[in-house]
């Protein structure tokens, strides 16, 4: 008999993960709204979408709940700068499923590889030859500084 005498291991380990609390972001403040608002006008709430609302579940609490992932779950192409050369399963070495960024406050290091723990660095390195989000990245860089600052700040309260 394994630990359990329910279900497999990765069984269990999956309703574990299912069953998790979403992380839960800080109180937004005046910042953190200026920084998110900044974010959805930039375009990065085009891949990182904010809301999502769950289908039917045959766990209780989770049927039709809103949630904030910050994710599309979905395969983009993110240029020659950030490939791995790495193909797995249907992905080649250039695309990547989006980060979801719920919990971003919490996490040290960044990126499928985690080459950078510093946010702008993250952001900068969704630009290069081929990536599907350049235009927002340089939407971005134009912002002002104390926009850019904001949604740092908006990031980190994640
Ligand atoms: C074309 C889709 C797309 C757009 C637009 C986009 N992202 Fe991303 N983002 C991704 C993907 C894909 C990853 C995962 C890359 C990886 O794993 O290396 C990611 C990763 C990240 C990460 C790292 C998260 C982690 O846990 O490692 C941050 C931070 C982030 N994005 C912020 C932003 C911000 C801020 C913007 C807007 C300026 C933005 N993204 C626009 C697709 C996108």
């Amino acid at each position: 008999m394994s630990s359990s005498d329910f279900s497999s291991d990765v069984v269990n380990f999956a309703a574990f993960m299912r069953l998790l609390a979403a992380p839960t972001p800080v109180a937004p403040t005046n910042t953190t709204v200026q920084g998110s608002n900044q974010f959805v006008n930039v375009g990065c709430g085009g891949c990182h979408i904010p809301q999502h609302t769950t289908a039917q579940s045959p766990f209780g609490g989770q049927s039709n709940v809103t949630r904030t992932p910050l994710s599309d779950f979905t395969l983009h192409n993110m240029g020659t700068g950030l490939q791995d050369q790495v193909s797995q399963g249907a992905a080649n070495g250039q695309q990547f499923r989006t980060a979801p960024l719920w919990g971003l406050g919490q996490r040290v290091f960044f990126l499928h590889d985690g080459r950078t723990n510093n946010l702008v660095t993250a952001i900068a390195a969704h630009a290069s030859q081929g990536s599907e989000a350049n235009q927002v990245i340089s939407n971005f860089n134009l912002l002002s500084a104390s926009d850019r600052q904001a949604v740092i700040a908006y990031l980190r309260s994640l």
